[in-house]
């Protein structure tokens, strides 16, 4: 597989559809969540969170929890000052989780940590903590007074701008102004967010779910004060993260309240708790206005969007970066704005700009091809453009119609009628809806350890991080590719951050950013073999090294020579063992460092100089809306994708069913509730936090567009983790719209909003 750059020729790699090379483990229970690593003598930590909004903690009286058997000790920031250190909130910017203060930012915010012999009774412990409180009123969203709203400050650069958008719009011959809203969600891991420490002297090991193992170290080391060197983070599997898993100040607080111990503590918060302990995705408002001709041509484009955070951080997700590069257009406008309330800093939750913001724009476009008395796809077919319209880069691949033609074709979009209320089947409204998918290719650091022995068996390392999306499987594929070696020859190690450093896993780059890392160890390996073969007594003997290839446990070349791997290895020694890191084109040659030390480096999207790097897809759905009670149904999803290179076609079918299900949810079920008066929420709990069943999703369809993107990076890997949710909130509400004449603008649409 060799070419000039290690990497082979994109459009031969991967697609190797493979069963999960973990998932006997799975199944069996010998897969280790953190919580399942086994300590020794542990101590069980329970927390206490405020049950206020808004004030400040006048006292703690500890007397009757200390009084229950067996609790060992009782953190608050009376006691704690000083022994841990602030760490940044998920943006970088101020945290609303600190220990080691009497502020309370917002409702369910840690303010104690309960240690004793027993869960039970760090439980019981915990409710008897009293506290005293001098409460404030507290904003706790939108509509809410004392709220207080500013323009977001862009990092990376203003907020896409061109030409005059109002006075286009003020010209155009057929206009949309809408308002759309998107409710709270939280991310509701099957995995809780749990925390165990141990101490051996002065080294400490967390076991935590984590989607970015050498930041966690990094912000763990922060929060102790101490060396990273002494902390060890070990995630082999985590039971889902969706952005919600990562360096967090509790971690700290654990290993400290270990410390005082004396021995290990495992904390196993409350599914209640993590709503509040957590990231979570906050409420957004958003303003679309599109101008466009009589035959549809976008002429002017306004995105502005309104986001609620926390009182000190100025945390958002700027969702009209991405929205405003969609279809082609000379006049943008767009504004983010982030209004500051009594509740927790947001943070990531899966495609966090995309997902609220796509639905504004995708709603706004079906009103306007309803306006144009237009086809849905034919409105984005005239505004599709292979340059990115904000920066006038080519887009480094964009198959965007493609997607639409070949999931339309499946679906039988040709069967819908235009014209809502008119599709019947007993007492059912049918309607047709679909929407544009998209998410920015992102790509950072990564390092990776690969060994091959003469046995002919491999062992890749990294620390990389399994959050259910299969990527373990993915490595094993890129090391037995490139090694030649059976998937079963191959055994990946990752989930410890005493392997070699990767980027966070987020922004969908897992698959980008490891599969270079190891394929590049794994070329090193290749090179290291050949080299050693030609200059050696061997069949190869002077000939070229770049043209000796591993192909079926074999050295060969192209001249029908061969050797086995017994001898081109074992004439180095047993084993062959290179560490390579790998830094995308494009970055700063200290971005490896900046990811060790837990600033998460990465390249692509909308940010690179080059191309405009982002995966494209189309959702189509039917919904069902009974005539009287306004029941809503889904019987039916056809979702289309071209995402560059599929590493794992079976996984990469269940990430975009998974996210396309997340889609509908987002659609038709998932809000969080929050009480006015008391800024808390409401329905914190499996049983009241609706999410869809089986019955609720009868057939979801994916189509992988086959895509060779020679641009967006060497392997032409896109990454799927994100998109496969974007867009099918509004492919839902423009069916709901064609089955019943109704638009809704704001989510969740239940039947309620219908009558
Ligand atoms: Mo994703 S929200 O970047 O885990």
């Amino acid at each position: 597989m060799a070419s000039a750059d290690g990497f082979g020729d994109p459009a031969t790699l991967f697609n190797r559809p493979t069963t999960r090379v973990d998932g006997v483990a799975k199944v069996t229970g010998a897969a280790r969540y953190a919580a399942d690593e086994p300590v020794t003598h542990p101590a069980y930590a329970y927390l206490v969170v405020s049950t206020i909004a808004r004030g400040r903690i006048t006292g703690f009286n500890l007397a009757a929890a200390q009084a229950v058997p067996g609790v060992i000790d009782i953190l608050t920031f009376q006691n704690v000052g000083g022994q841990i250190a602030t760490t940044p909130g998920p943006d970088g910017g101020p945290t609303t989780t600190s220990l080691d203060t009497d502020q309370v930012w917002y409702a369910g915010q840690i303010i104690g940590l309960v240690v004793a012999d027993s869960f039970e009774g760090a439980r019981e412990a915990a409710h008897k903590v009293d506290v005293a409180y001098a409460a404030e009123t507290p904003s706790a969203t939108f509509g809410a007074a004392g709220l207080k709203s500013e323009p977001q400050k862009p990092k990376k650069g203003p907020n896409p701008k061109k030409g005059d958008a109002a006075k286009a719009y003020a010209s155009a011959p057929v206009r949309i102004d809408a308002k759309y809203s998107t409710p709270t969600q939280h991310h509701n891991a099957l995995e809780l967010f749990t925390t165990t420490a141990a101490w051996d002297g002065d080294q400490m090991t967390v076991f935590e779910g984590s989607q970015y193992m050498v930041g966690s170290k990094a912000n763990t080391a922060k929060g102790l004060k101490i060396d990273p060197i002494d902390v060890r983070v070990v995630s082999r599997f985590i039971g889902g993260a969706f952005g919600g898993k990562g360096p967090n100040p509790r971690t700290a607080w654990v290993a400290l309240a270990a410390k005082r111990a004396g021995r290990p503590v495992k904390l196993v918060p409350t599914r209640d708790q993590g709503f509040t302990i957590a990231t979570y995705r906050a409420e957004t408002q958003q303003h679309v206005r599109l101008g466009a001709t009589k035959d549809g041509r976008l002429t002017s484009f306004y995105h502005e969007g309104w986001e609620i955070t926390s009182r000190p951080s100025a945390y958002n997700v700027a969702g009209a970066e991405t929205t405003a590069r969609m279809y082609a257009c000379e006049n943008i406008a767009t504004g983010v704005n982030v209004v500051h309330a009594d509740r927790a800093t947001p943070g990531f939750m899966r495609a966090p700009a995309e997902t609220p913001y796509m639905f504004g724009l995708e709603s706004a476009m079906d009103e306007l091809a309803h306006a144009l008395g237009m086809d849905p796809i034919e409105l984005r077919r005239i505004n599709d453009t292979q340059t990115d319209p904000t920066t006038g880069l080519p887009f480094s691949s964009r198959h965007l119609m493609d997607c639409f033609d070949q999931a339309a074709t499946r679906f039988g979009w040709s069967r819908r009628n235009p014209k809502p209320g008119m599709m019947h089947e007993g007492d059912w409204l049918v309607g047709y809806g679909c929407a544009t998918a998209c998410y920015p290719t992102n790509i950072g650091p990564a390092a990776a350890r690969v060994s091959l022995g003469a046995d002919g068996k491999a062992v890749v390392g990294l620390a990389a991080h399994e959050i259910g999306t299969g990527a373990y499987t993915a490595m094993a594929i890129t090391a037995s590719q490139a090694l030649g070696l059976k998937i079963t020859d191959v055994t990946v190690l990752m989930g410890d951050s005493d392997l070699p450093p990767v980027v966070i896993a987020g922004g969908s780059n897992n698959a980008a950013s490891t599969s270079h890392a190891v394929a590049k160890a794994c070329e090193a390996v290749r090179d290291k073999i050949a080299q050693a073969a030609v200059k050696a007594d061997s069949p190869f003997k002077g000939g070229d090294p770049a043209k000796l290839k591993l192909v079926a446990g074999q050295l060969i070349d192209d001249t029908g020579h061969s050797e086995d791997l017994k001898t081109a290895v074992g004439r180095l020694g047993s084993r062959v063992e290179i560490y390579a890191e790998n830094t995308p084109q494009g970055m700063p040659p200290g971005a490896m460092a900046s990811v060790e030390k837990g600033q998460a480096a990465m390249s692509g999207g909308g940010g690179r100089k080059d191309v405009s790097a982002f995966a494209f897809g189309a959702h189509f759905v039917e919904v069902r809306v009974h005539d009287r009670t306004r029941e809503i149904r889904a019987p039916r999803i056809v979702s289309a994708f071209a995402a560059g290179n599929i590493i794992n076609p079976i996984a990469a079918h269940s990430q975009l069913m998974g996210g396309a299900i997340w889609g509908l949810s987002a659609a038709l079920f998932e809000a969080t509730e929050i009480d006015r008066t008391h800024a808390r929420y409401a329905n914190n709990n499996f049983a009241d936090y609706i999410v869809p069943v089986n019955a609720d999703v009868p057939s979801v369809e994916i189509i992988i567009v086959p895509e060779t993107d020679t641009r967006v990076n060497p392997l032409g890997v896109k990454g799927i983790g994100e998109i496969g949710i974007v867009g099918c909130n509004a492919a839902v509400a423009n069916a709901v719209f064609n089955a019943t004449g109704k638009r809704i603008r704001d989510l969740p649409i239940r039947a309620e909003k219908l009558l």
